[in-house]
């Protein structure tokens, strides 16, 4: 009998514990300082939103939207898979789209879940008629006090073609130069939805690139980091946080929901708040 009241209560602690590491969201605060940043802009805040999936975060998703509120910015940047492809949740997903936008000037690109999602057309369709502008294949000029800063977008490269193909990264490159090579000069943002692709971005004149993709490598473990993320594989290296290479910073979120792996350990769903500072 006491061993049966033990496995329980061990089983409950685990519950309790897995539940609170898959919806108890984290606002993360960093800061991107650089000479570039025209002084307008100092002091805006991003709020950065990544891997979505539809996933539940309490009634309305008032939980997630309670958050983003809270967090004072200027504009929401969401870097793809919004919607889960293998339990997608459509109308969870155009609530939040449509709510999101509600409160800051919204901007999306597409993640790979985007990309295999089989009703891929309707929600683009959506987002096409709300207030989120889908940047994966244009850019825009953010405004403030007369002062402007690029923000730029790129798709999932599985929009391009099938990933197994080489060429396919080989023509992300280009699309890139060529979307960026049509830029004025100046302080540039980049959303993009793969942080492997860092060696890419980094070629590049871009100030800071936002991405997701890894969900902090699903379970992390202390020292070593995330534990496993796609397309990077065991131990991924860009899994959360902000890497610099070449003057250019990327930031990744841990993002909010899961895909394939149906749990997160020392890894709570994460929201980023960037603060650009004029240096
Ligand atoms: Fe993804």
């Amino acid at each position: 009998m006491k061993k049966y009241a033990i496995t329980l209560g061990f089983a409950i602690a685990l519950g309790r514990f897995l539940y609170k590491e898959d919806k108890y969201i984290q606002v993360n605060e960093r800061e991107i300082a650089s000479a570039r940043l025209p002084e307008a802009f100092d002091g805006f805040r991003i709020i950065h939103v990544s891997d979505y999936h539809n996933a539940w975060f309490g009634w309305k998703a008032s939980n997630l939207l309670d958050k983003i509120r809270e967090a004072e910015g200027d504009v929401i940047l969401i870097t793809g898979d919004i919607i889960d492809r293998r339990t997608p949740n459509l109308r969870r997903s155009r609530y939040f789209i449509r709510k999101a936008s509600e409160i800051l000037p919204a901007y999306f690109v597409t993640g790979n879940h985007e990309a295999h999602y089989k009703r891929w057309f309707n929600l683009k369709k959506y987002i096409t008629k709300s207030e989120m502008e889908n940047l994966s294949f244009s850019s825009v000029e953010l405004a403030r006090d007369g002062e402007r800063i690029n923000l730029a977008g790129m798709p999932d490269p599985w929009f391009l073609g099938d990933e197994e193909d080489p060429y396919v990264h080989l023509y992300f490159d280009k699309m890139l130069q060529h979307r960026l090579n049509g830029l004025p000069a100046g302080f540039t943002i980049l959303m993009s939805h793969r942080p492997e692709l860092f060696h890419i971005y980094s070629k590049y004149n871009l100030d800071l690139v936002l991405s997701g993709h890894a969900h902090g490598g699903q379970i992390r473990l202390p020292y070593l980091g995330g534990l496993y993320s796609p397309h990077q594989g065991i131990l991924p290296r860009y899994t959360e946080g902000t890497h610099i290479k070449n003057d250019t910073a990327l930031s990744i979120s841990r993002g909010l929901g899961n895909s394939r792996f149906p749990f997160r350990v020392f890894n709570r769903p994460e929201i980023v708040v960037i603060t650009l500072k004029k240096k």
